[in-house]
């Protein structure tokens, strides 16, 4: 049912946008719709949804009336721009035949109820200009059925009658399939321009990190020296601990937690680095974060102090350390000097 087709044109925005993603390093823009549906028997249908650009909530369907919340006045107004306005006026209309569709399937792939049905549709946007739509269907928590946009076509993710059903009955529904292409890859690309146009103070919003060294003694020929680093925005980060100013590569030694989300859309995560007692040996977490610059924030652990886990330090900015680290950085870059980096790191 999948036919080749030559691949599209990508999209070029470029020159519409004068000045947008100056930056190359800059990351994809990913924006998607996630929607649940629980379907309990013939007459009832729980739909909820929410919307994301990157990790930012967009907006929300209310399950009991359908409605849509959005969550910033930014987003309500890119929401009401172009494509996006009329999609969202037509939203319930989408959710009824999606309803109705999905009762039908269960009918004629003789299923039983209760079914869970998950959507995840959006568009990812390089800051080169391209984009690329997705959409995909899952049925009690796999992959059921992908749209291949460029194949103009539906593929099954598994091999049962209901996703070769699914996908052939899709693929078969040309308006829709070129209404999906439309949305997922125009309107979805102007729909995330927007967003990043009237949301710019949300989307680069950046929160420094605060970090905090001490240790657990889990045992007598044991420690274990914590650094727990909260409050950061965006999400990449780096952490690292140095033994006399070394960085300690990885190891058995050495477990960085996963980076884990706060409630107020702050990170955090923790590296633990074990260490035999009073081995002579210095040591600092230290920490690289965009909101931090050239810089980087070094907290050391205290091996000094009496008892074990007094050693915490919050790390301060200060300033005028900044601004020498700054000028030393400057210095050492006009030299050519490519160990510049590790100068700029500055002790509280
Ligand atoms: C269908 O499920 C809903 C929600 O669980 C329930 O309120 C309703 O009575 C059920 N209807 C039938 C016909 O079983
Ligand atoms: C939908 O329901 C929510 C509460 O669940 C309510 O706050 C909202 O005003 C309702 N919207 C409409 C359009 O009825
Ligand atoms: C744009 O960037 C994406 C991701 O880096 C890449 O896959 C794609 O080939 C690029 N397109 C062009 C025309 O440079
Ligand atoms: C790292 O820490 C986690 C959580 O404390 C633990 O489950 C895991 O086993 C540790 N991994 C290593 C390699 O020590």
């Amino acid at each position: 049912m999948c036919t080749m087709q030559p691949p599209r044109l990508l999209l070029f925005l470029s020159l519409l946008l004068p000045g947008m993603w100056a930056d190359p390093e800059a990351e994809p823009q990913v924006w998607q719709l996630l929607q649940t549906s629980v379907f309990t028997n013939i007459s009832s249908a729980e739909v909820s949804g929410v919307a994301f650009l990157g990790d930012i909530p967009i907006f929300a369907l209310d399950p009991a009336n359908w409605s849509i919340h959005i969550h910033w006045p930014w987003a309500a107004q890119a929401t009401d721009e172009g494509d996006a306005g009329k999609v969202k006026s037509y939203s319930k209309h989408y959710l009824r035949s999606m309803v109705r569709y999905v009762h039908d399937m269960v009918r004629q792939a003789k299923m039983n109820y209760p079914l869970v049905v998950q959507i995840r549709a959006g568009c990812v946007l390089y800051p080169n200009m391209t984009s690329w739509g997705f959409m995909d269907v899952g049925e009690g928590g796999r992959d059921l059925t992908v749209l291949k946009i460029d194949r103009q076509c539906w593929e099954p993710q598994q091999p049962t009658l209901l996703a070769e059903m699914v996908s052939k009955s899709l693929t078969s529904k040309k308006s829709t399939m070129g209404l999906l292409d439309h949305l997922l890859t125009i309107s979805c690309q102007s729909y995330v321009l927007a967003l990043c146009r009237y949301g710019k103070a949300t989307l680069e919003r950046q929160e420094p990190p605060v970090a905090t060294v001490f240790a657990r003694t889990p045992g007598p020929a044991q420690l274990l020296l914590v650094c727990h680093v909260t409050g950061f925005y965006p999400r990449p980060i780096s952490v690292a601990w140095l033994r006399d100013g070394r960085e300690v590569p990885p190891g058995p030694g050495l477990n960085t937690s996963a980076v884990l989300p706060n409630a107020d859309l702050t990170y955090q995560l923790r590296s633990v680095l074990a260490v035999a007692p009073r081995d002579g040996h210095s040591y600092a977490c230290r920490v690289r974060h965009r909101s931090l610059g050239t810089r980087s924030l070094l907290v050391p652990w205290e091996n000094h102090s009496a008892a074990p886990g007094v050693g915490i330090a919050i790390a301060v900015l200060l300033l005028a350390a900044a601004a020498s680290a700054g000028g030393v950085w400057w210095w050492k870059r006009r030299k050519g000097d490519e160990a510049a980096w590790e100068n700029q790191e500055f002790l509280m």
